[in-house]
């Protein structure tokens, strides 16, 4: 018996679950573990997958977005001793390991989100997510993602919507500040 589950089929229930859920809770119960799947299952997964940008400190490499940028699947790769500083989405996120172990620091935020530029963020937890684990974030959540180890790490991210099509943002903790985040994308 196999458990074939390719990327086509999983963009086929990808959009009839977007259609069909009312809420992001409904989506991660049942996204999640068909990300989870496809993760563990990489005929997907190819060699230029494993480039990362090193100023960056990451790469990221669309595998699919429907045509108005909602949908989004990529593949990331994340440098050794590298990761993302606080971040939002501005939609929401799965999040499956591919190969290695993942970091994932979940933060607070304080402030009332009224004065431009200005986040006060408190660390809230962190787990660490290897291959076929999850991380999934909501619209509101604030998170970043850090590659501890000495080798390349991949993970397979699932967004709403493209990410550099949100307005999201990126977050210094300690000076407390928030910004555009647009990351380049292979
Ligand atoms: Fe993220």
């Amino acid at each position: 018996m196999s458990d074939s589950y390719s990327l086509e089929t999983y963009i086929e229930d990808l959009r009839r679950i977007a259609g069909e859920a009312g809420d992001e809770a409904e989506i991660f119960e049942r996204v999640g573990p068909l990300a989870s799947r496809l993760a563990l299952q990489t005929d997907w997964l190819k060699p230029e997958h494993h480039e990362a940008d090193q100023e960056q400190g990451f790469g990221v490499h669309l595998l699919h977005e429907e045509d108005d940028h909602s949908l989004a699947v990529f593949v990331i790769c994340w440098l050794p001793g590298r990761g993302a500083p606080a971040h939002d989405h501005g939609t929401w996120a799965v999040v499956a390991g591919v190969k290695g172990n993942e970091r994932n620091v979940r933060y607070k935020r304080l402030d009332d989100g009224k004065k431009p530029g200005h986040a006060d963020l408190e660390i809230k937890d962190e787990n660490t997510a290897g291959p076929g684990e999850l991380v999934c974030v909501r619209s509101s959540g604030i998170h970043a993602v850090w590659n501890d180890s000495d080798a390349i790490t991949v993970s397979l991210h699932t967004y709403g919507r493209h990410i550099n099509h949100t307005g999201r943002s990126v977050f210094d903790p300690d000076e407390g500040t928030q910004k555009e985040f647009i990351v380049k994308v292979s």
